[in-house]
């Protein structure tokens, strides 16, 4: 009876070392900063089934929407930090990191079409903007879209000198900062989890952003004005911690990579109808008057706003404006 229960003992305890044995899963904090409810926000759910399934429970994604871990800024220092493992940050927020090319993509109407813009990210000038974070201890994976974006304000936008005087939120980039200031107003950057408060209490006055963005940080209800204006673009890359990533086993790596692939594919498909929707819903609250400018109001913004494309030569690179220019006459 007595060598029966200990080798019932011995063989529970093999069993409970084993389960502790078992592999733990391999855990990526994919933290943003918008709404679940966007085309990043869809995405980054996406993104959490698909390497989840792929690498068979391997791997586990936390995501972390809407600010929840950290805002703005924070997140790239988190990530270079290795306290996060993923982000897609907008493109307009590289430049405090020291990688000021980005803010190409800031440039007042530099894609005319989405066609010009996925000719850029999917080519070899978007492949060798990511490759210019390697030095910075980021792989960057991937790139997401969101849309052309939107003015609003509590007086309406029509024309350049509407501008005057206004205080306009946004994103860390002197592109955009520049293109504020030749429309008359004074720019502010602002984290986007401080933007309704700041519309709120009148801190600033209006700011840009795709439609999506707006509706889902219910910024047109502290909003009177939006103009229809498209002026610029915004859009995201995909990020991770470089040692992390090329610390992965390789068989893992490359099934997150595919889980990538599909995500991509399917936050591009998404992002243009959720911006749409945002749009509709916001003249649908009611409380916003929304304004759709004519071709001859673009043209009164663009003679305003394409000289901005020059005076930013010396810091984004007068060949990748050059290059940028030429893939999106195509
Ligand atoms: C913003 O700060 O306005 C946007 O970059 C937020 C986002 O991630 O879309």
């Amino acid at each position: 009876m007595k060598l029966k229960s200990i080798l019932v003992a011995l063989s529970a305890a093999a069993c409970i070392t084993s389960n502790a044995f078992a592999q733990a899963p391999i855990v990526i904090k994919f933290s943003h900063v918008v709404a679940t409810d966007t085309p990043k926000g869809q995405a980054a759910e996406r993104f959490k089934q698909l390497a989840e399934k792929a690498t068979n429970g391997r791997v586990k994604v936390e995501v972390y929407p809407n600010s929840q871990l950290y805002k703005d800024k924070e997140e790239l220092e988190a990530l270079q930090l290795g306290a996060v493992q993923m982000l897609a940050p907008s493109l307009a927020k590289f430049g405090p990191l020291g990688v000021k090319e980005f803010e190409v993509f800031d440039l007042p109407y530099i894609f005319p079409t989405k066609t010009a813009l996925y000719n850029v990210t999917e080519g070899p000038i978007g492949k060798g903007l990511l490759k210019k974070l390697e030095g910075k201890g980021i792989t960057g994976l991937a790139y997401w879209d969101n849309g052309f974006k939107v003015m609003s304000a509590n007086k309406p936008l029509k024309m350049p000198a509407d501008f005057k005087g206004q205080k306009l939120r946004i994103q860390s980039s002197k592109v955009l900062d520049a293109q504020m200031r030749a429309l008359g107003a004074n720019p502010q950057v602002l984290a986007f989890s401080e933007v309704y408060q700041a519309l709120q209490t009148g801190v600033v006055d209006g700011t840009e952003n795709p439609p999506s963005n707006m509706y889902t940080q219910k910024m047109h209800e502290v909003q009177k004005h939006v103009t229809v204006s498209n002026h610029g673009y915004l859009g995201y890359a995909v990020i991770v911690n470089k040692k992390f990533w090329d610390g992965l086993p390789a068989d893992v790596r490359g099934q997150l990579e595919g889980a990538m692939r599909e995500a991509t594919t399917y936050e591009k498909a998404i992002a243009q109808r959720d911006n749409d929707m945002a749009l509709e819903a916001i003249k649908k609250a009611g409380k916003t008057q929304i304004y759709t400018l004519s071709a001859q109001e673009t043209a009164e913004w663009r003679k305003v706003l394409l000289p901005v494309h020059k005076q930013m030569e010396d810091r984004i690179g007068k060949d990748l404006i050059g290059a940028i220019n030429k893939e999106s006459a195509k």
